[in-house]
């Protein structure tokens, strides 16, 4: 699938990431008043600037330590929980364009009201990276300490702000977690593809974990390794760690998608590209506040292999979560959950998922490509030729599990067909293959015979059972197609047809 391009733009990006980490690039120069850490205590001013928005189409107003009337000038209301969103690594200097994004859509009507506020750490994160990273317990010192002032001069509780990391913001907001004094600890952390470059494998006190607030979720999007470093975090840092598309790489960030950007929007298409599976951790989220009847299912399960076989299905005893701002907040102890799930290339992202199971009786004696496709009739829609991959030959009478996900709600699933997709050529050649062949002395059989398919559907937790409609001839050839209705149904069926 990588093409040589693609990973050559990987590389440079990896490349960048190691020198700066090893402190052999120069980097981009740091701006401003502003040099580095050491200036915090001669300005009498926190080095990162809290915005704060009162409406959607607002440029932000400062809120000031200790300096209890800019509150009041910015219109902070402290019966309103907060919201404070801290931007990663910047390489150019810049706000990324998803801040405001998130700042709109936050501040949009689709949400219940809340402050939000930016923490703009921009002049302690145009650095290389790894000074950024160094900086970025300064950022989590001040988060902490605008905090501790809220609750002390407005009685505003920690436990009423939620924390919105992308990328090193993520750590940012764990670092202001620990440096948390009093009782309260911050209500909410969300990460979205924490930075994993100098924070993997650290110890959670290096980097965000979930004791740093009452409740941590993560969105893990673009953890594919590349030369032993990956952009996001790979290891679980909370109470539940969601892993998209298993968080490797997202869907549509792909190389076509890539050149086609490149055309289009030349040089810019680069940064863009190389973003895309980072950053798809912030649309996910923003795509979970713009979509209130969409939000995407996630469920337990211990690795993406198992979950696209299907097995992971379950929302027993917590077992699955919604991906975003609604996520259920239940912190339990201190183990991560690791949850799964599949998502469009695009908004809305969310997918329905089914695991089908089903049994095979394999009659055939000569190697086939097995290519199937399922059709599914649903009481709202349905969905054609959906491709269905094994993995592997169909060797036995095995029961095989497979995952499909379907972008639409087709409601409840009344009718399935199985199709055996190969081309005609292929279905000439078996039916001479037939006629040549003697098959034995028995009356000969040959083809595959689907028994009953077993369906659960992830996101209404039902489970049903389709038998073949046509209960005469059970044989499947290539192209051939077969009609499975549910059993229950069908058995009425055919008690009707006996009397
Ligand atoms: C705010 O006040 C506290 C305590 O009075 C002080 O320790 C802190 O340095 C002040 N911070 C700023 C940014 O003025
Ligand atoms: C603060 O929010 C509350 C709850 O939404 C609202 O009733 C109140 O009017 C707001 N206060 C101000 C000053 O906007
Ligand atoms: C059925 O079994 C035969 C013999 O083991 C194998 O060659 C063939 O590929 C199998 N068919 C399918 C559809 O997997
Ligand atoms: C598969 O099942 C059929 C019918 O139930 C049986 O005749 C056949 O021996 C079985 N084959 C294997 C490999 O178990």
């Amino acid at each position: 699938m990588e093409s040589p391009l693609y990973v050559s733009v990987f590389l440079v990006l990896c490349i960048f990431i190691l020198s700066s980490a090893h402190g052999q690039s120069p980097g981009p120069e740091p701006f401003g008043r502003f040099q580095a850490v050491e200036t915090k205590e001669t300005l009498r001013e926190t080095a990162t600037k809290f915005l704060l928005f009162e409406n959607q189409m607002d440029k932000g107003c400062r809120i000031r330590l200790n300096h209890s009337d800019t509150l009041q000038q910015c219109g902070f209301n402290s019966s309103l929980p907060l919201v404070v969103i801290i931007h990663g690594w910047s390489f150019d200097g810049l706000l990324e364009s998803w801040i405001w994004q998130l700042v709109a859509t936050l501040k949009s009507p689709l949400v219940q009201p809340v402050n939000v506020v930016l923490a703009d750490w921009v002049i302690l994160a145009y650095h290389q990276y790894s000074v950024a990273v160094r900086n970025s317990r300064l950022v989590g010192q001040e988060v902490a300490d605008l905090l501790q002032w809220l609750e002390e001069s407005a009685q505003f509780s920690p436990s009423n702000v939620h924390l919105i990391g992308y990328s090193l913001g993520a750590h940012v907001s764990g670092f202001a977690g620990s440096y948390m004094r009093g009782k309260h600890k911050i209500g909410r952390i969300t990460a979205l593809d924490a930075a994993g470059p100098l924070f993997e494998g650290t110890s959670p006190s290096d980097r965000l974990s979930p004791d740093d607030a009452n409740f941590v979720d993560a969105i893990h999007t673009f953890t594919q390794e590349h030369m032993g470093l990956s952009v996001g975090i790979k290891q679980p840092i909370a109470h539940y760690d969601f892993y998209p598309n298993g968080g490797t790489f997202q869907p549509g960030c792909h190389f076509l998608e890539f050149y086609k950007d490149i055309a289009k929007h030349g040089l810019n298409a680069i940064t863009r590209t190389i973003k895309c599976a980072h950053v798809r951790s912030v649309y996910l989220f923003i795509d979970s506040l713009l979509h209130p009847s969409m939000q995407s299912m996630a469920y337990l399960c211990s690795d993406m292999d198992s979950f696209s076989r299907g097995l992971c299905l379950s929302c027993k005893k917590g077992r699955c979560n919604t991906l975003g701002y609604h996520v259920r907040q239940e912190p339990r102890g201190k183990k991560s959950k690791q949850l799964f799930l599949m998502t469009r290339a695009q908004s809305p992202f969310k997918v329905y998922h089914y695991q089908i199971k089903m049994q095979f009786i394999n009659q055939t004696e000569k190697p086939v490509e097995p290519a199937f496709t399922l059709s599914l009739l649903g009481t709202k829609e349905d969905m054609q030729k959906v491709p269905v991959t094994l993995g592997e030959g169909i060797t036995s009478n095995k029961t095989y599990s497979f995952l499909i996900t379907l972008d639409l709600d087709i409601g409840e699933l009344i009718m399935i067909k199985f199709k055996w997709e190969n081309s005609a050529v292929w279905a000439n050649l078996w039916n001479t293959v037939q006629i040549i062949i003697p098959w034995g002395r028995e009356p000969h059989f040959s083809g595959l015979v689907p028994k009953s398919i077993r369906v659960k559907a992830g996101e209404t937790q039902q489970r049903m059972t389709f038998c073949p409609e046509n209960m005469d001839n059970l044989q499947l050839h290539p192209t051939q197609e077969k009609t499975f209705v549910r059993c229950e149904v069908n058995s009425e069926n055919r008690k009707r047809k006996i009397r």
